[in-house]
């Protein structure tokens, strides 16, 4: 746990942000299909722990980490074609979404946040976002979207948290990051904001505290984790 940061939050919490992919909604798993099915169109070998290092990744920088695993140079206007396949085939997949999709105990926690008075937004890489949040009716649960059409660099850059942080108008140090991936940990940690990473403590190693999900998370159990009033 990086303590340094922490020592100087203020004992408060007055926003949460969340992640999208992986965190609110099980696209993550797309994002892996569509890299899968471009990776294995190439002959290149491409495993779901391999995939673990482009969680959270913008579109053209997973591209260039999966074609560097294969040692394939292509020119840009090649590179962008391939992106818009996986794109494609992205979309497709998401296709069917709604909001039977959200991820067991996240709206409640999220209900749990307005009522404490705390905001919400969400700051995805990915320039599908406003997609996701529509299908899922997910607008009038945030009070910011941020997503990849709106930074010029995505994770593991601040940039998108601290965008995020601002149209809320809070300071990043009262605000809470919820991300599965290890670049968005990197993020947010880079935005100096306390950070809980979802998903297995193996591939979250940077985060402050990892959880499984959100169906036995509560804001009472956030604030004891911090060691703030409850
Ligand atoms: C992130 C996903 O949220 O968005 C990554 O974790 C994805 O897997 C990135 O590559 C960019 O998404 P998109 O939809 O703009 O290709
Ligand atoms: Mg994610």
């Amino acid at each position: 746990m990086d303590n340094f940061v922490h020592m100087k939050s203020p004992t408060d919490i007055k926003a949460c942000i969340f992640d999208l992919d992986g965190v609110i909604v099980d696209t993550a798993h797309f994002h892996f299909l569509g890299w899968k099915r471009l990776a294995d169109e190439l002959n290149i070998p491409f495993t779901e722990e391999e995939n673990e290092k482009l969680k959270g990744v913008p579109r053209m920088e997973s591209l260039a980490h999966i074609l560097g695993l294969g040692n394939i140079e292509l020119p840009e206007s090649e590179k962008r074609d391939l992106a818009i396949r996986k794109n494609e085939w992205y979309k497709e997949y998401i296709k069917g979404m709604d909001p039977d999709d959200i991820l067991p105990g996240v709206t409640s926690f999220i209900d749990e946040l307005h009522a404490s008075n705390i905001q919400v937004a969400i700051a995805s890489s990915s320039k599908n976002a406003g997609t996701v949040v529509d299908k899922i009716n997910y607008r009038d649960k945030i009070q910011a979207l941020v997503d990849g059409n709106m930074v010029k660099k995505g994770k593991p850059d601040p940039e998108l948290f601290l965008l995020a942080a601002s149209m809320l108008n809070v300071d990043p140090h009262f605000c809470v990051v919820f991300e599965d991936a290890y670049s968005g940990i990197e993020a947010a940690l880079k935005a100096e904001m306390r950070n809980i990473g979802i998903g297995e403590p193996e591939y979250l190693n940077n985060a402050d505290f990892v959880i499984p999900g959100f169906s036995k998370f509560s804001l009472t159990g956030l604030k004891q984790l911090y060691l703030l009033p409850v």
